[in-house]
């Protein structure tokens, strides 16, 4: 969906901001592609990402009505290093789900996903009047629970054998933020 920032919504190191396909950039592309990134991104590795694919997605998120996809900037650089999504936006339930790629992996260790996951949930809940985010991951990829841990966000359950990992039935785990005061908007 198209979302309408006055301001990238900041965070120490960085910041967030709505993904244009005029932001698609080759190491975008290429980091998408690497291994060592895409080992849980089931979706993502079933193909080998282009230009063309990558815009395509942009594109495609804008036009979802229940999808909203950031770009996510170091401070001071001009091109993006990473992003973040809502996705499976939920107007009856006021829930979503949210995932984080940093596809250049420079950017790793500096505590940027579990930053720009607080400031996009924190966002999420207050602007979008949303009640529940929840994650969904791989109980092996250790990396992204303990980014949602530091986000702020709660384990709720884990999943035994419905996800296939390199074709064979994976543990995945759970974990949700909440705004336990939220009302209905008028
Ligand atoms: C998961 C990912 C977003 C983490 O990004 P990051 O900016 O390096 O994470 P942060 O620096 O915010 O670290 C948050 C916590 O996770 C820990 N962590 C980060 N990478 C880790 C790793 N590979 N192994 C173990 N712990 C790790 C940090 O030490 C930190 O822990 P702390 O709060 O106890 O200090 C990044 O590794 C990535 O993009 N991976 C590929 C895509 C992916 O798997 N996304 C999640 C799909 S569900």
């Amino acid at each position: 969906m198209m979302i309408a920032l006055d301001n990238p919504l900041e965070f120490e190191g960085g910041s967030i901001r709505p993904l244009k396909p005029g932001d698609v950039h080759a190491g975008y592309v290429d980091g998408l592609n690497d291994p060592q990134v895409n080992r849980y991104l089931v979706g993502v590795r079933q193909s080998v990402q282009s230009t063309e694919s990558v815009m395509q997605f942009v594109r495609q998120n804008i036009e979802a009505p229940d999808a909203a996809l950031f770009g996510i900037w170091q401070a001071g650089q001009d091109q993006h290093c990473g992003t973040i999504r809502l996705h499976a936006i939920e107007r009856i339930h006021h829930s979503a789900h949210i995932g984080v790629c940093l596809f250049d992996r420079r950017a790793w260790y500096k505590g940027m996903a579990s930053c720009a996951v607080n400031v996009l949930t924190q966002w999420a809940l207050e602007t979008m009047h949303l009640r529940w985010i929840e994650a969904g991951m791989y109980a092996d990829n250790l990396a992204s629970e303990k980014t949602f841990l530091a986000a702020g966000y709660e384990w709720v359950y884990d999943v035994q054998d419905k996800y296939l990992f390199e074709g064979r039935a994976a543990a995945a785990k759970v974990y949700a933020a909440r705004n336990r005061l939220w009302q209905k908007p008028s």
